[in-house]
């Protein structure tokens, strides 16, 4: 088949979803590639790359898409992108699709199968296809790193010949993907790390970067964990205690980076005004779930706002931050993916409908949505 990958238009999108390497084993696996000029600039991998990889170079969006039987992409297809296929291509993306009704109506229309990377079952054959997780573990890193840029003081414990400097505290909240790379990245720089969550299955895994687990092990925190691994929204009853516990450790600490999120829902109000204002000036907060909404109310995306000398920084896109290590581990998710969506024998584009990693991320299916996600809402 005949694989167009496109440039990303999107703002502040530095990614690309193929690099070099994974060209190269795509046309060994008897694929083609056409890559939009310029799609690899903004992360380091520059046309002749892709060209001395074996890709063709296209001068335009257009003309990539031209007779293409699969899009590869980061972030979901534009209109007009979507327009650009012919019907019964395919296309992969990180699609934003929780209950965007609307997006799997306009694939459906356009007749294109539309695979959404952030609905890949977790499960353990389709690890290498995660680029939640592959992106989620760089972001956490890259929050601890913009976090020491941000603060004003050292992270690790010095002791010079004109004193001694404190090691700083980091407080992480949530400890999934990101939360454990953020714990395990503010370790190595030598802070002092503590880290909550509401899954029991973070509190031994925190304890084994070496952070003190701190939350409200309550009978609700014992059954907060869903099926999928994923945290359940929590009582008010539950945020109560959570708050009162989180406003008496944040007011020890320097650093807070927040990462708690929800599948689907908007991100869970951690980090109150009140608990901001009672740090001391300097501190830092690193919001990563702004663009759901913010673990803290305060936070703006892509913004650093002072109250009270507190910097709260909002990064709605931290892979975008290290775009050669993030589209590399994205560009080889999709690789990953590509025999699910490839017939063995002819080569053609052809997804493994009944393969239940397939089931669980496409969106549609010859002109009609078909993710179980849609299932109860009504027709657009
Ligand atoms: P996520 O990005 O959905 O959420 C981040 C973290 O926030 C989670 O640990 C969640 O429990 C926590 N959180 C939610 N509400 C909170 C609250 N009110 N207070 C404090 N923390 C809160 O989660 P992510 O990073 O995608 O990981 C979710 C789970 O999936 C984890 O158990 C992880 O180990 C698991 N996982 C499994 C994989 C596999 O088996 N292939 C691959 C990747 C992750």
């Amino acid at each position: 088949m005949r694989i167009a990958v496109l440039r990303e238009r999107a703002a502040g999108e530095t990614r690309v979803a193929a690099v070099p390497e994974t060209v190269k084993k795509i046309i060994a696996l008897g694929h083609a590639v056409v890559v939009e000029k310029g799609a690899g600039d903004a992360s380091s991998a520059p046309d002749a790359a892709y060209e001395a990889a074996g890709a063709a170079i296209a001068p335009g969006a257009a003309a990539a898409l031209q007779g293409a039987d699969l899009l590869l992409k980061v972030r979901r297809p534009s209109a007009e992108e979507i327009a650009g296929l012919r019907a019964g291509a395919g296309a992969v993306a990180l699609m934003e699709p929780y209950g965007d009704r609307a997006l799997a109506e306009a694939f459906a229309k356009a007749k294109v199968e539309a695979l959404a990377m952030e609905l890949v079952p977790r499960i353990t054959r389709a690890q290498a296809m995660d680029a939640l997780s592959s992106q989620s573990n760089l972001a956490g890193y890259r929050a601890v790193i913009e976090a020491a840029a941000l603060y004003g003081r050292a992270f690790p414990m010095m002791m010079t010949a004109a004193g001694t400097v404190a090691a700083a505290k980091c407080f992480v909240m949530g400890a999934g993907v990101a939360g454990l790379q953020a714990i395990a990245t503010a370790r190595r720089l030598g802070a002092v790390v503590s880290a909550t969550d509401v899954r029991p299955a973070a509190k031994e895994q925190v304890a084994s970067l070496g952070a003190k687990f701190i939350a409200v092990e309550d009978e609700e925190f014992k059954q907060a964990e869903t099926a999928a691994g994923y945290a359940k929204p929590m009582s008010a009853e539950y945020q109560k205690k959570q708050a009162a516990l989180v406003a008496e450790h944040i007011a020890k600490q320097d650093v807070v980076i927040t990462t708690a999120l929800i599948p689907g829902r908007p991100a869970p109000a951690l980090v109150t005004e009140a608990m901001v204002k009672a740090m001391r000036p300097g501190s830092v907060i690193v919001d990563l779930a702004v663009a759901q909404g913010g673990n803290c109310p305060l936070s703006k995306a892509d913004e650093v706002v002072e109250v009270g000398g507190v910097k709260v920084a909002g990064f709605s896109n931290l892979p975008a931050r290290l775009p050669a290590d993030s589209s590399a581990l994205y560009a080889k998710n999709l690789l990953a993916l590509l025999p699910l969506l490839t017939d063995k024998d002819s080569k053609a584009f052809a997804p493994a409908w009944d393969d239940e990693i397939i089931k669980g991320a496409m969106l549609t299916r010859a002109g009609a949505v078909v993710h179980p996600s849609f299932a109860a809402a009504p027709a657009a």
